[in-house]
């Protein structure tokens, strides 16, 4: 498990756990990223975890021989944060998963490798919803260099016939998640905002967008691994129905009964100039290959986010 301990690999890596998998996690612990020890504290004695980078050669000759499936949840998630520091992207979201592709190709031919990648791909959406067949039109370097990944993938599988396979992603949130900042996605800090009485403060607030909790990813995680005739393929994975940001804000507010309200503020020029405006996505064909369907609502997972950080904030902070 590639970025095993940041939020959606950690959440993965328990649930795998608890499927009686053997897991083992390498994570780097990237400061800006959503890694966090806490993610992994109810099986840390039940998982092999190592602190190193998956470009680590040396690491991966330990760590690969022998795996079945692997996951890849490393990357820096930050479209901002890409603009700000596009070479550190560039390493984290190209060099990174590439480094640990050539090395599945001769250390674990056999694997499936399952890479999670992004709807920011697509950038600003032409039609909606988004299906697998809108074009690929980022706006962002993040979005550039997911997409390279992604291409990585196909042609580690086409050429060298490693079984790899894609899962756009969507916003995702729940337990785990990086709430100190908005460096993951808007919704942490949000969260957080909304437990600590302070107000939320929104950009526009039109924006119509899916959202997918934690544990519906996990379970498309690990049907894409299983998806018949999979290898070579990217699926879309979206989530519950689209809600504008301004809905999203009240229902966050009324479940947290958090008293700071919401301010409405023009659109910083650096976000605004990357933002996508409206998404939600077309995931039909995967739904239909997997019967993968999200089980859980948006008021459910936020209610069960709330609480897990009723107590968990300070660890995250
Ligand atoms: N969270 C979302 O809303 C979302 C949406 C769409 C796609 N995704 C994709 O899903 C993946 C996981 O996202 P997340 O939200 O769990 O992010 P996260 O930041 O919580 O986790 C990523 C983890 O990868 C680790 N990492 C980064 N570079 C590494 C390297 N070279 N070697 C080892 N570990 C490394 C980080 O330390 C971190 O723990 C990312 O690739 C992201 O692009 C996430």
């Amino acid at each position: 498990m590639a970025g095993g301990l940041g939020f959606i690999g950690a959440r993965l890596a328990c649930r795998l756990v608890t499927l009686g998998a053997v897991v083992t996690v390498v994570d780097i612990l990237e400061p800006r990223a959503g890694g966090n020890a806490a993610n992994v504290a109810g099986i840390r004695d039940r998982a092999t975890i190592h602190i190193g980078d998956i470009g680590d050669d040396r690491l991966l000759r330990e760590v690969l021989p022998g795996c079945e499936v692997v996951f890849n949840l490393a990357g820096q998630t930050g479209h901002l944060a890409s603009m700000v520091a596009p070479l550190q992207d560039l390493d984290a979201n190209c060099r990174a998963p590439l480094a640990l592709l050539e090395a599945c190709r001769t250390l674990a031919p056999r694997a499936t490798v399952v890479y999670a990648s992004t709807r920011q791909v697509y950038g600003r959406p032409l039609s909606l919803p988004v299906d697998e067949g809108h074009p690929v039109a980022p706006v962002d370097v993040n979005g550039v260099h997911k997409a390279a990944a992604e291409t990585y993938h196909g042609l580690y599988c086409e050429v060298h016939g490693l079984d790899t396979r894609v899962l756009r992603l969507t916003n995702t949130y729940g337990p785990g998640m990086r709430v100190k900042d908005s460096q993951q996605n808007f919704l942490g800090l949000w969260l957080r905002l909304a437990l600590e009485g302070r107000p939320i403060d929104l950009w526009g607030g039109d924006q119509r967008r899916d959202f997918s909790y934690v544990d519906d990813v996990v379970q498309a995680l690990l049907l894409a691994a299983r998806v018949p005739a999979g290898a070579g393929r990217t699926f879309n994975v979206g989530g519950c129905p689209p809600v504008s940001l301004r809905e999203l804000a009240d229902q966050l507010l009324a479940l947290s009964g958090g008293g700071g309200g919401v301010t409405v503020s023009p659109f910083p020029q650096e976000r605004e100039r990357i933002d996508i405006g409206h998404y939600y996505t077309d995931d039909r064909l995967f739904r239909a290959l997997t019967g993968w369907t999200p089980r859980t609502s948006l008021a459910e997972g936020l209610a069960a986010t709330l609480d897990y950080y009723r107590t968990a904030l300070p660890l995250y902070l």
